[in-house]
């Protein structure tokens, strides 16, 4: 079994708007997850960031300066952060919420089954970059949500929630993109909240909620 058995210590790296994030700070603000957010982290200027400050949790930012790419030294930056703020392997989560880089194998075996991301479909359909419209142009009819650890390949790990959503005839990428988000701001609290309770038992690719 995984999980913490005291208080779980919440990092939480982004990128970008932040809608998730803020998502689970409402919810550990109103008791529903019983985490501490210890830090936000982003690879440049963010929204996140902003909205971080106003929840009284701190911030750092690990500027990349806009360069892509999987990068073990980059990481090592992140890495002292957690540290310095507590996130280890025994009380510690990190969340990617929005978070636009690829984490180095070196640093998703340090915190095994202990990251954990959200992505806008079902997966294993329509990994990577833009999977509403990904969802939209094969034309499936139905679409969704998945939170999921984080392995050493990309959108690859362990599931952990998944919430679909009806895809409509007359759906844009943005109404469809819209409803999707309702459901991960729902699915990632819901994850974090049982992984925070010690309920989630990773065996091989399956998570069981017990
Ligand atoms: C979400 O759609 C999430 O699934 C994806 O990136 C987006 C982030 O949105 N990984 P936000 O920054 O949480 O608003």
């Amino acid at each position: 079994m995984i999980g913490a058995l005291y208080m779980l210590n919440l990092a939480i790296l982004v990128s970008g708007r932040g809608s998730n994030m803020e998502a689970i700070l409402k919810n550990i603000r109103k008791g529903y997850i019983k985490a501490e957010a210890k830090v936000v982290i982003s690879n440049r200027e963010a929204r996140a960031l902003s909205i971080a400050k106003e929840y009284g949790v701190d911030t750092i930012l690990v500027d990349d300066k806009g360069k892509k790419g999987v990068d073990w030294e980059y990481d090592k930056k992140i890495l002292e952060v957690l540290e310095r703020y507590g996130i280890n392997n025994t009380n510690g989560l990190i969340c990617l919420a929005g978070y636009m880089r690829i984490l180095s194998p070196e640093f998703v075996r340090i915190y095994k089954n202990r990251i954990m991301n959200i992505h806008p479909s079902l997966l294993p359909a329509f990994a990577g970059l833009h999977a509403q419209k990904q969802a939209l142009e094969y034309g499936v009819k139905v679409t969704g949500c998945t939170v999921h650890f984080v392995d050493e390949n990309l959108d690859s790990g362990p599931i952990i929630i998944q919430r679909s959503v009806e895809v409509k005839d007359d759906d844009t990428i943005e109404m469809l993109s819209n409803r999707i988000l309702a459901e991960e701001h729902i699915a990632y609290s819901e994850a974090i909240k049982l992984f925070a309770e010690g309920r989630l038992d990773v065996r091989g690719r399956r998570v069981f909620i017990l």
